[in-house]
Formats: C-alpha cells, sequence, structure tokens
C-alpha cells in the first residue's frame, strides 16, 4: 500500500508537470479540492467525454442529449429531496480540529478487514507455491475467517445504522472499533452532524428580494425537468434515454484524493424512462453494458467490481456502483440506480404540472420508472491515468515514465519529429503535419535529441511518433514508433494518415461494448 501510495504522489506530480492537472488559483495557494484542467489534460477528458456521449447516442438510437442550465428554480432541490437530505454525517476530532465523515472512517475500518484477508492470502500463495488452493485457503483459514466474521459483524452494525439514519450509533461504533484520527491519533471525538453539501447563493439583486439558489449538486434533475420537453418535441416513445454532460458542485466535508473527490466537478449522466414494472431487467441491463463500456478501454478487467448499495435511497428500488482500483483501494467511479418514479412523481407533486407519459401502446398515462447511469468525468479521468501510468526500466540502465493510455483518448495521436533541425527536415516534417493536422491532434517538436523528444511523448502518453530523416527526402518514407513497445517501422507518408487513423479511432473502442 505504501509503495501505492509513493507512485499515486508521483501521478500527481506527474499531472502538474505534464499539463493534465494544477491546483486552481495556485498563485494565491490554491483552493480546497479545486482543480483546473492543463493543455494535454483538456484533450483526456473532452476524449473521454466524446467517448460516453458518442457510446450513448450513437449506439442507442433512443438516447439523445440535452444541456441544461446549472442555475435552477430553487423547488426543483427540495421536490428532489436535495434540501432536507442531501446531508453527509460530520464529526470532528476536537485535538486536531480535523473533520472527517463518520461513515468513510467506517467504511476505512471495513477496508482493513480485507486487507489484512489479503496479506494472509498473499504469504500462503508465496509459500505453497503452485500447490496452493486460494479458494479453499479463503474458506478454512482461521485467520481469514476470524478477519471475515469480524468485517461481516462490523458491516452488519454499519449498515443498519445507515438506514435507521442513526448518528448516534454511527459515532458508537466509530468508539467501539477505537478508530483514531489519522492526524492527532487519539479518540477525542464530537457527536455525529449532518451536514448539507449544496453551495447557496443568491440571484437577483437584494433590494428586488433576491431568490436562494443552488449550485447545482448533479446534473440529473435538468433531464427530470426537460423529461416532456424532450419527448414531445422528439416524439420519443418509451423507452427511452436523455443523456447530459456539465458541471456538479458539492461542499465536500473531506475533500481528498485529488480529483477524487472535488467541490466543482463534471458528471456524465443518463437517464432512462422505462414502463412501470419493466426497470428491474433495464437495471441489469445498463449494468453490463456500463461494465462493457469501461472494459472496452482494455485498462484490465480484475480494476473493476460490482458493489451493491447496503442502503438504498428511499426512492431506489436497487442501486449499484461500479468501483475501480485506484492507487488508493477500490474506489466508485460509477452508479447505477433504479430511482423508480420517485423524481417524476415529486416534480409533478411540487410544481403542479403533469409528468406523465401517454403510451400509445397500452393505450394509457403513466409515470415512467428510471434507470440511471451516473459516472464522473474527473473520476474516470483519474481511473484512466492511474491505470495508464507505468514507470519503466530500459536496456542499458535508462528509465523512462509512459502513460500507456487507450490511442483513442490520448490528449495527442502523433509526434511529429524532424531527426534534425536542418538540411529541410523540418519544412518536410511540417508539410506533413499541415496535412495530418485536420484528422487528429499531432504535436510538432524539433527541440532536443530524438531520444529525449519519445520521452517527452511517452510521458503524456502520445501513442505513435514518425520521425524524418534524410531518407524521407529521397523515398517518401517515414518511421513510425511504438509508444509501448518502442518498436519502429518504415512506412510511405502517404500510408501514415489511414494506419494511425485506424488505430486511434473511438470506433475501436464503440464496437468493443456490448449493446
Ligand atoms: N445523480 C446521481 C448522482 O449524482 P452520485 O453517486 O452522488 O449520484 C455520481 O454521483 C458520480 O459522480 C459518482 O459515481 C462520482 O463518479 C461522481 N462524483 C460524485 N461526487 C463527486 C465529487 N465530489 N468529486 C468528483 N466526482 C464526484
Amino acid at each position: 500500500m505504501a509503495q501505492q501510495e509513493e507512485v499515486f504522489k508521483k501521478l500527481v506530480s506527474h499531472c502538474k508537470e505534464y499539463g493534465f492537472v494544477f491546483p486552481s488559483s495556485e498563485i494565491y495557494d490554491g483552493l480546497g479540492a479545486v482543480y483546473d484542467y492543463g493543455q494535454n489534460g483538456v484533450e483526456l477528458k473532452n476524449n473521454i467525454k466524446r467517448y460516453w456521449w458518442d457510446s450513448m447516442t450513437l449506439l442507442n438510437d433512443n438516447v439523445v442529449g440535452i444541456d441544461s442550465a446549472i442555475f435552477m428554480h430553487p423547488t426543483i432541490w427540495k421536490a428532489s429531496g436535495h434540501v432536507d437530505a442531501f446531508n453527509d454525517p460530520l464529526i470532528d476530532n476536537k485535538d486536531s480540529k480535523k473533520r472527517y465523515r463518520a461513515d468513510v472512517l467506517i467504511e476505512e475500518q471495513l477496508a482493513k478487514y480485507d486487507d489484512k484477508i489479503d496479506k494472509e492470502v498473499e504469504k500462503a500463495a508465496k509459500k505453497f507455491g503452485d500447490a496452493f488452493d486460494e479458494q479453499k485457503f479463503r474458506e478454512t483459514n482461521p485467520r481469514v475467517l476470524e478477519n471475515a466474521a469480524k468485517k461481516t459483524e462490523l458491516h452488519t452494525r454499519f449498515a443498519k445504522a445507515l438506514n435507521d439514519n442513526n448518528l448516534d450509533e454511527l459515532r458508537q461504533i466509530i468508539v467501539d472499533y477505537e478508530i483514531v484520527c489519522p492526524v492527532s491519533g487519539t479518540r477525542n471525538w464530537t457527536e455525529v452532524r449532518q451536514f448539507n453539501l449544496m453551495f447557496a447563493t443568491e440571484m437577483g439583486s437584494t433590494a428586488d428580494g433576491a431568490l436562494k439558489i443552488y449550485l447545482r449538486p448533479e446534473t440529473a434533475q435538468g433531464i427530470f425537468v426537460n423529461f416532456l420537453n424532450v419527448q414531445k418535441s422528439g416524439r420519443m416513445k418509451i423507452p427511452f434515454g436523455i443523456a447530459q454532460i456539465g458541471k456538479a458542485f458539492r461542499n465536500e466535508i473531506v475533500a481528498r484524493q485529488f480529483i477524487f473527490r472535488m467541490r466543482e466537478f463534471e458528471q456524465m449522466e443518463m437517464q432512462f424512462f422505462v414502463r412501470p414494472g419493466e426497470e428491474l431487467a433495464w437495471f441489469e441491463k445498463w449494468k453490463q453494458t456500463r461494465i462493457g463500456w469501461h472494459k472496452a478501454l482494455g485498462l484490465g478487467d480484475k480494476k473493476y467490481r460490482f458493489h451493491d448499495h447496503d442502503k438504498l435511497a428511499h426512492y431506489a428500488n436497487a442501486a449499484t456502483d461500479i468501483e475501480f482500483e485506484m492507487p488508493f483501494g477500490f474506489k466508485e467511479v460509477e452508479g447505477i440506480h433504479s430511482r423508480t418514479d420517485f423524481d417524476l412523481g415529486s416534480h409533478e407533486k411540487y410544481s403542479g404540472k403533469k409528468m406523465q407519459y401517454f403510451d400509445p401502446e397500452l393505450n394509457k398515462s403513466y409515470t415512467p420508472y428510471v434507470i440511471e447511469t451516473s459516472i464522473g468525468v474527473d473520476r474516470m479521468f483519474l481511473s484512466v491515468l492511474a491505470a495508464s501510468y507505468h514507470e519503466e526500466e530500459l536496456e542499458g540502465g535508462d528509465t523512462r515514465v509512459v502513460l500507456q493510455l487507450p490511442p483513442a483518448l490520448a490528449p495527442v495521436k502523433l509526434g511529429i519529429l524532424p531527426l534534425v533541425k536542418k538540411d529541410g527536415l523540418p519544412e518536410k516534417a511540417l508539410e506533413i503535419m499541415n496535412d495530418l493536422k485536420f484528422e487528429f491532434q499531432c504535436q510538432y517538436d524539433e527541440k532536443d535529441s530524438i531520444g529525449k523528444r519519445y520521452r517527452r511523448q511517452d510521458a503524456i502518453g502520445t501513442p505513435y511518433c514518425i520521425t524524418i530523416d534524410h531518407d524521407t527526402l529521397v523515398d517518401n518514407q517515414v518511421t513510425i514508433r511504438h509508444r509501448d513497445t518502442m518498436q519502429q517501422e518504415r512506412v510511405p507518408i502517404v500510408d501514415v494518415e489511414a494506419i494511425i487513423r485506424e488505430k486511434v479511432s473511438l470506433k475501436v473502442l464503440l464496437n468493443k461494448i456490448p449493446s
């Protein structure tokens, strides 16, 4: 774990050094849990968004997109339940004066049991080698069983406290399990209190009677309130979906782990409207489609797992998270929720406007049920980067840092490098660049040795580089160098566009997603 934390630190500084992510307002010492994306970060982020958007709107002829405003009528947040219930249970340590989420402290305690079990398994695997039967070991080893039992016991108690909204019990668990503050090391805790996560501001001047409004904490409500606008103007028939990408804001209590938990972040959400009674079948379908979307990236199937919710929100009848193995453990990247007819029903109640759909096949009106898929762009960005970051030892004692990004997501697709800065090679390279730049992101670089230039492209994840040398002027061929294998091949200039386009196209990824 310590080694993983070390890698994570390196990743964070790599993000800054190579123009992926900067702390916001850095010259003023930053602003907690707010980040800016740099020149390479924005390209990677846009590619992730494009991959998601196309997977929703191109691959499904019954999913369309919208872009709703961040500011919305304040009653929307009353109807959605956010004003009354969008809270986190917080607890303070009286010695360090640090604030924590009580549920997160307990989840970390739960993860410790898993770590202990994994260590036992690892130790035994080393000891017994090929003869090791992991499943049998997990089922019979007394220390594994003891830790598994402790985990179940804590888990049951924790789930009940969450379901009962019992803040005293959450505190009691922290006390009983002797959970200490990571900063002061003490158990001197305050009571657990609820803390609303929405940012509020005012619209209009105070003389007019300003309206208290909220920065949206999720993009989903913009979809719900536009449900009938889209359905009618697009003559959509149920089942159909509405997708949206946009900023969301949460006043997170514990904002840690870089861009994993931010106060301003971006979501990609899709609400899929279905007939009542059909929602759980659609829930299963979207679970499979979404995990397929993640796995198509080739970051490693073992890095994903589903985590079903212990505590279902009062409006949900099924919910799961897709978790990704970050350097700090398996963490939620996406949520898939069966939200019943709660949101549309509640907006109907609060607005007094009908939110129903007339189903011509059933010849009746009803409030549709909704399956939601909700993924954070920034968390996705972090998972892609974390899985792609590699430090490699090369022959001759050299080392390189390479981002093995899926080519379709890489900020720059092609590095264009004249071997030397003279003899007409830069001119030839720029001629090629001016032709290819209409197709994909290219980067021209003539500074330093070719080796150093390759390293710079490796560090930002450029999947291909072409080198223009003296022979190019004669035979109209260039050398393509592959980022991951570092292998090189000679190809005619006229073929470069087709070769690269085929490899970096989003189509390759989209084709791998199960329909
Ligand atoms: N509309 C449902 C909804 O907002 P959520 O589980 O609260 O559900 C969905 O959020 C996704 O948004 C999460 O899986 C995560 O990827 C992302 N997300 C939530 N809070 C975040 C934060 N503070 N920083 C970065 N991403 C966040």
